[in-house]
């Protein structure tokens, strides 16, 4: 058994978003979102759930500040909702939104933890949607003015800004699969919101910069990597092709100013959507890129794996496959003038019981974890600059269109009472960060 160590500079957190915690989804003047208007008609999310009140942390907040302290966080990822601040999404401010996510940011680094914040992690303003949504061009103009206004008031005390969450999940999820508000089926129209999102943070990157040029700015993505289910030429076409719908489709214009040739962009040149100048708004120089991984994605010519036998699976049936995340790296890091990453997204929802003891003895989830950070060590050694990690998620929460239902937390969340317990992969977690340290295989 080996041991990996982390540099001591490495940067240990958890991650959270804000609808999937604050609750409060009509108070002191928030307006409502994508989320709110989808979670609130029946048949959307699992057992009609709503983050109504969630893990009711904007009233917890303070709380939830102590939790992380104890856990030895130094870094909190987490989001702010746009409605919050700006109720119609644009225009009038709702200066109790703010002051909620000033007295946040207060709280956290009155606890020594350094806050990384993401500007959107998919709560758009219901008002905007009304406009068309991503499908409507001018929400990037919006979304950078939304971005400056929360610059101008944190900017003093938040150094890490993140434009977006996994705009993948956007896309399929919200416009060819859909699962997510606003639930479309178009693969047209998915790519162009693809692109909008991709305009959007090029303009909100310049937001920020032209407040504040020392801040540190990237994007979030999700990655999966695409690997072949076998050395086949077929297999490793449809893997390759794979890649590039998905994961390409939105590194490539980030980091090489183009689109992949697969995607079919290229040939909608005269699409309306695509603009002059677009592509160098889009691939501005970032300060990092944030990945979220969770599973491998397995590919064979006739289309994905979705069960291997003798595979371990998540309660979300995304397959344990820790090394995946190692190539992955690699794989960015040899294709791409890549800035430093974080990993800002990482974990498991496993079936969780609360034991006579009142425990939660959440073998499967430290597991995970341990076998992930392991594979970052490795990554490291590998030459990748990771400078983080961050486990999805601080708290049980609402896990989108599963609601409830899927527990992700480092800290058992009582959705009756709002207790909130450590379960033992989050003590787990605190001696790792002290160590600096996890156990290799
Ligand atoms: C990611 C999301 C995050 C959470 C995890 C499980 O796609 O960014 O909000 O739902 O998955």
């Amino acid at each position: 058994m080996t041991t990996h160590h982390f540099p001591p500079e490495f940067v240990w957190g958890a991650a959270t978003s804000s609808y999937q915690i604050e609750g409060a989804w009509n108070e002191d003047g928030k307006g409502e979102s994508i989320w709110d208007r989808f979670s609130h008609s029946p048949g959307n999310v699992a057992n009609n759930d709503t983050g109504d009140i969630a893990c009711d942390h904007y009233h917890r907040y303070p709380a939830d500040v102590a939790l992380m302290a104890r856990i030895g966080l130094q870094a909190y990822r987490f989001s702010t909702s746009w409605p919050r601040v700006l109720p119609q999404g644009r225009g009038a401010v709702n200066p109790a939104g703010l002051d909620f996510y000033d007295r946040l940011v207060d709280s956290l680094l009155a606890a020594g933890l350094a806050p990384f914040l993401t500007l959107y992690h998919w709560d758009l303003p219901q008002a905007l949607q009304d406009q068309g949504g991503w499908l409507n061009r001018d929400l990037g103009a919006w979304f950078a003015d939304y971005t400056r206004l929360m610059v101008e008031r944190l900017g003093d005390r938040v150094r890490h800004w993140t434009t977006f969450n996994e705009p993948k999940v956007v896309m399929v999820d919200g416009y060819r699969l859909g699962i997510h508000p606003p639930a479309q089926r178009d693969p047209e129209a998915a790519l162009q919101v693809a692109h909008h999102l991709l305009v959007a943070h090029g303009l909100a990157v310049q937001a920020i910069r032209s407040v504040r040029p020392d801040l540190e700015v990237g994007i979030v993505l999700n990655l999966s990597g695409a690997e072949p289910a076998s050395p086949s030429e077929a297999d490793v076409q449809a893997a390759d092709r794979a890649w590039e719908q998905e994961e390409a489709l939105f590194l490539d214009p980030l980091f090489q100013a183009r689109y992949p040739e697969a995607v079919g962009v290229d040939s909608k040149r005269n699409a309306p959507w695509l603009q002059r100048g677009d592509m160098e708004l889009i691939s501005q120089p970032l300060n990092y890129v944030g990945v979220n991984f969770y599973a491998r994605r397995l590919v064979r010519a006739d289309g994905e794996v979705k069960r291997i036998e003798g595979s371990e699976y998540t309660e979300m049936g995304w397959e344990v496959h820790a090394p995946s995340l190692r190539t992955l790296l690699h794989r960015i890091h040899t294709t791409y003038p890549l800035p430093p990453v974080y990993i800002t997204e990482n974990g498991a929802t496993f079936p969780d019981v609360v034991s006579n003891d009142g425990k939660i003895h959440d073998v499967r989830r430290q597991e995970y974890l341990r076998a992930h950070l392991a594979q970052v060590s490795l990554a490291w050694g590998d030459g990748v600059d990771v400078r983080g990690y961050f486990a999805w998620s601080l708290l049980d929460n609402f896990e989108w269109a599963h609601g409830f239902s899927k527990r992700f937390g480092l800290v058992y969340v009582d959705f009756e009472t709002q207790e909130r317990t450590l379960k033992d992969s989050g003590a787990w977690y605190s001696r790792v960060i002290a160590a600096r340290a996890v156990e290799g295989d």
